[in-house]
């Protein structure tokens, strides 16, 4: 494939290419295309963060809105320097005990990283990945690449190439790809306000595990436009109706339906019945939840139901995905 196309006309009706091909991809992103890249947490959908042209493609791509920011991917902790410009106290020891890894600080951005990036905002959203691949990646760059999860806007999230290839096959030339996410839930969001720590969204580091660095957070507060991501109500979301809560009742009150189930270790004698760790194990529960989603979701059946999940540890970040799926 020709690396110097431009816009995403030229891509319609081809199917991307995928492989393991580090130096390619990197080739497309200096050319200022789009590439959706493995992480440990979800598939992302990349773009040079400093070219706003590159960055244009990935929202359109994902028809997402351009009120909703994406987060800056770097290499090295030190790269950090080239898009925020203030570290607030606790900065230092959340990088040092969760650098490389699912944990996205929103700071005090520099004026290089481009307001297309931010949505304006004077912050910005920033993590440096833990996948061997996407950091190989990276450190082949010499800038940092912007990347939301590689999903159209509002589905579910991608954890395998395929998953990206299916909704977004016609629109991206290429997808790397490093096997299924380890973590399988995005990134915990934390942002700095108005002197403390708040966190925006929880996900693949616990607010406990955040807790013991820097003591307590706060829970960010609804605004009028999301301040964060996921933030927004209904996310997440499956094209079938989903409903969480006590499974056993309500498929009592879906007697004739045909139905899709995803539970933490108990087997329910459903039409379908995903369970997402026999062993009870949330870190595995969470790597596992997306994948489920989506097989429900294109299977035959009916209705999704799903069961609320131990609010510890990852349960939360799974709690607040299939509780934002579930809104309509
Ligand atoms: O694990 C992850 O975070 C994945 C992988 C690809 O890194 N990315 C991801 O991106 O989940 P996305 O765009 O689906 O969600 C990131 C969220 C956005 O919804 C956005 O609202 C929030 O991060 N965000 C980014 N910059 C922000 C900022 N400056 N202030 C508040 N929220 C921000
Ligand atoms: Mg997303």
């Amino acid at each position: 494939m020709d690396p110097a196309f431009r816009g995403l006309s030229d891509l319609r009706g081809v199917k991307s290419a995928i492989g393991t091909d580090v130096s390619y991809a990197a080739e497309l992103l200096r050319s200022g295309s789009i590439v959706a890249i493995p992480t440990e947490t979800v598939y992302g959908l990349a773009a040079n963060a400093f070219d706003e042209a590159a960055v244009l493609k990935v929202f359109e791509a994902k028809q997402r809105p351009s009120f909703d920011p994406l987060i800056v991917h770097i290499a090295e902790r030190e790269q950090v320097l080239r898009v925020v410009k203030e570290f607030p106290s606790g900065t230092r020891e959340l990088m040092d005990a969760f650098w490389p890894g699912p944990l996205t600080l929103v700071l005090p951005k520099r004026t290089e990283v481009p307001d297309l990036v931010t949505s304006g905002l004077d912050t910005v959203g920033v993590r440096m990945p833990a996948h061997p691949l996407a950091q190989e990646l990276l450190h082949t760059l010499d800038f940092p690449l912007a990347a939301p999860s590689a999903n159209p806007f509002g589905y579910v999230s991608p954890t395998t190439a395929q998953h990206v290839a299916d909704q977004l096959g016609d629109r991206i030339p290429y997808i790397l790809d490093g096997g299924p996410c380890s973590v399988g839930v995005e990134s915990t969001i934390v942002g700095w306000e108005d002197g403390r720590w708040v966190l925006y969204r929880p996900g693949g580091i616990s607010v406990e595990w955040i807790e013991e660095i820097i003591g307590r957070v706060s829970i960010a507060a609804m605004k009028i436009l999301p301040a964060a991501p996921g933030m927004l109500e209904s996310h997440y979301a499956p094209r079938k109706p989903l409903h969480v809560g006590d499974v056993a009742a309500l498929m009592r009150q879906h007697p004739n339906a045909r139905v899709g189930v995803i539970s933490f270790r108990a087997r329910y004698d459903a039409h379908r019945c995903e369970v997402l760790s026999p062993n009870g194990d949330l870190t595995e529960a969470a790597r596992h939840l997306f994948a489920a989603l989506r097989v429900l979701d294109t299977s035959d059946c009916a209705v999704i139901l799903a069961e609320v999940f131990p609010e510890e540890g990852l349960g939360c970040a799974i709690n607040d995905r299939l509780r934002r799926a579930a809104v309509r």
